[in-house]
């Protein structure tokens, strides 16, 4: 193996969870992997380092062509970056004429690029327009569009599934209200308002406009769609023996990823419409998991890098099993 590093300094996002990462992938001379989250180049560059491999990296932000653009004169040869979503990846890997590969990882979420730029209107921690779009180029819907267009019920229920807030009725409530006055534009004004409808719990260390705005960042780039398309697409995209990597960073994404590794190999009843109770036993395993629990970040980790407190590795490795002997 080659040496693996990646200097904290001269990356804006510091890769979470990384050697976890690297000795599940464990790259190796003259193999393939798709880093589905480029992001500052973190993986990348811990995966090229590691090993005489390739890498294909997707990302949807905009500005991270200009970063892959940099890897790739760094790697020549070595490096491709696909600007697209991870939910893609098969055909954006067909488009470069690219077959099945050895590993594939994803690191959701957002980076700290991201969340540091006010423009972005990711976090309210600052003043910025209400965007929350990952594709800032794209003219898909933003955060504004939701919370000044939906009604009272649906917003509420969004609120409540993507961020599993409990007074999602209260918050929906008071941005209606609010916005039949004067509509949202801002991220401290959404911020405010959400605060007043929601109780601070000395339990909960979190801003109480946490959940909601996690919330609206879900739906806005439909993360959860994305990740099981991704899930979905990772069957057809892994060569037999090839390695499935996803780190996440709350219960909702762990939960499907969790699933989608249990079922897919044999951990658990495969759901289909379309087979009788008892015949999914015979599907075969697409998969087969290395652990069975999330590996969680360290604790010397967790203290140089707040946002990898939340963090949850899980790891599942293809096996030969052809895709039409299931439903
Ligand atoms: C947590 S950061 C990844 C950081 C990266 N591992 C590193 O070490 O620098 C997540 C990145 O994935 C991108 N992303 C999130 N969802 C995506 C999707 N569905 N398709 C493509 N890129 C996505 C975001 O734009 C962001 O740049």
């Amino acid at each position: 193996m080659m040496q693996v590093s990646v200097c904290r300094e001269q990356s804006p996002h510091a890769p979470v969870m990384l050697p976890e990462v690297l000795e599940a992938l464990c790259p190796q001379e003259g193999e393939v992997y798709v880093d589905g989250t480029f992001g500052a180049g973190g993986y990348t560059r811990g995966i090229l380092n590691s090993a005489d491999c390739k890498v294909y990296a997707i990302d949807r932000d905009p500005g991270a062509k200009e970063r892959g653009a940099k890897i790739e004169e760094e790697y020549k040869g070595r490096f491709t970056f696909m600007r697209g979503c991870f939910g893609d990846v098969a055909a954006l890997l067909e488009k470069e004429g690219r077959g099945q590969v050895d590993g594939f990882v994803l690191d959701l979420g957002v980076s700290s690029m991201q969340l540091d730029e006010a423009d972005r209107g990711f976090s309210f921690r600052f003043d910025g327009p209400l965007d929350m779009r990952m594709d800032s180029a794209g003219d898909g819907e933003t955060a504004a569009d939701i919370v000044n267009t939906y009604e009272e019920g649906p917003l509420a229920d969004l609120i409540y599934r993507y961020g599993e807030e409990r007074c999602s009725r209260r918050v929906a409530k008071k941005i209606v209200a609010r916005r039949a006055v004067q509509k949202f534009k801002t991220t401290l004004d959404l911020a405010d308002v959400i605060r007043e409808a929601v109780p601070r719990s000395p339990k909960d260390k979190n801003d109480p406009a946490t959940r909601t705005f996690q919330a609206l960042r879900i739906a806005v780039n439909d993360e959860l769609g994305e990740l099981e398309r991704a899930l979905e697409a990772s069957i057809h995209i892994l060569k037999p023996g090839g390695r499935l990597v996803v780190v996440s960073f709350h219960s909702l994404e762990d939960g499907l990823v969790k699933s989608f590794m249990r079922e897919k190999s044999g951990a658990a009843p495969a759901a289909s419409r379309h087979m009788p109770m008892g015949a999914q036993s015979f599907a075969p395993a697409l998969f087969e998991q290395k652990m069975r629990r999330a590996v969680k970040p360290s604790d010397g980790e967790v203290r140089i890098n707040a946002r990898a407190r939340s963090a949850r590795l899980r790891v599942a490795v293809r096996t030969n099993a052809s895709v039409k002997g299931v439903a």
